[in-house]
């Protein structure tokens, strides 16, 4: 199928945070995943917060984590990027450092150097870990931060893929904002979602109250619910990108049913095994 003008040989994508540092793309790709989104990549390199600050919640078949964008800064992971022989479509997710006193700027720079290696690069302005950043889904602050990225990804004379990734504690007025803002800005794609600061009260397991982003199964009734609200929104103007509680090919079929050109996901391979891209795509 092609979403974006990229042409992807399945539609189930491993989903930012899984391989940060770009450190094992082919292996990914080796898996059956149709493509690979590596980072989030920041400008610098920075550490993250204090372990522990990955969290699993086996009983509800979830992950808390707090991990706030470890990463060993963006030229690293690019350099691994250029060395690859290309086996497959890659994304490069990218952010702004926890201590940046301009962090549009870092979006901007991100994207520029991001852009000449990567398939497509996203803009994430979704983590809640680190503090502020989801500010940025607002305006006026999101059309100056796509105005800088559209600007930063022209690569010779070719205009690279932006997608941008959302939160799902968006309500339908903050989505409504950010959709119209990436269909304005000129952005290609929109991924619903990261990680949810909410809590379903179903949650069982002992981990359930730990700070930081929620994700996994029970992420999948809201991350679903904001792609059909998206979808909505949207009306067609931008493909939408699935993530949140993927883990069989019954969630993936029924997010592409609600109006996904493709899914990504990462917490159900914690649960169950790196068989599961292929799993998927067979069952697809
Ligand atoms: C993530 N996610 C994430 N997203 C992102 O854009 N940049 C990142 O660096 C990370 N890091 C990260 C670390 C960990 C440990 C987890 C569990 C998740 C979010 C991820 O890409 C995805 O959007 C959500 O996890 C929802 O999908 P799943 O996990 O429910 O399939």
């Amino acid at each position: 199928m092609t979403v974006a003008g990229i042409r992807f040989p399945n539609p189930v994508g491993l989903a930012a945070g899984v391989d940060k540092d770009a450190r094992a793309v082919a292996g990914f790709l080796g898996l059956g995943f149709g493509f690979v989104e590596v980072g989030t990549l920041t400008p610098k390199p920075q550490p993250g917060n204090p372990k522990p600050r990955i969290f699993r919640l086996p009983e509800d078949r979830g992950v808390v984590n707090r991990l706030g964008f470890n990463n060993g800064g963006i030229d690293a992971a690019l350099a691994r990027v250029a060395a690859l022989p290309r086996p497959g479509i890659i994304g490069i997710n990218v952010g702004a450092n926890k201590d940046s006193v301009d962090r549009i700027a870092d979006y901007g720079s991100a994207v520029a150097k991001a852009a000449p290696l990567a398939d497509y690069v996203t803009i994430n302005i979704s983590s809640p870990n680190t503090p502020g950043l989801r500010d940025l889904q607002s305006q006026p602050e999101l059309g100056q931060l796509i105005a800088a990225s559209d600007a930063a990804r022209h690569v010779g004379g070719k205009r690279v893929p932006l997608f941008l990734k959302v939160a799902p504690d968006l309500s339908r007025e903050g989505l409504e904002v950010a959709i119209r803002a990436a269909i304005d800005g000129g952005i290609d794609a929109l991924i619903v979602s990261n990680t949810t600061i909410s809590r379903p009260a179903t949650l069982r397991s002992a981990n359930a109250q730990e700070t930081g982003g929620l994700s996994g199964a029970p992420l999948a009734s809201l991350a679903l619910a904001k792609l059909i609200e998206a979808r909505e929104i949207a009306a067609g103007a931008i493909p939408l990108i699935s993530a949140g509680g993927i883990g069989s090919a019954d969630e993936a079929r029924r997010r592409l049913d609600a109006g996904a050109s493709l899914v990504q996901l990462y917490s159900a391979m914690v649960y169950e095994g790196p068989g599961l891209a292929r799993r998927i795509v067979a069952g697809l």
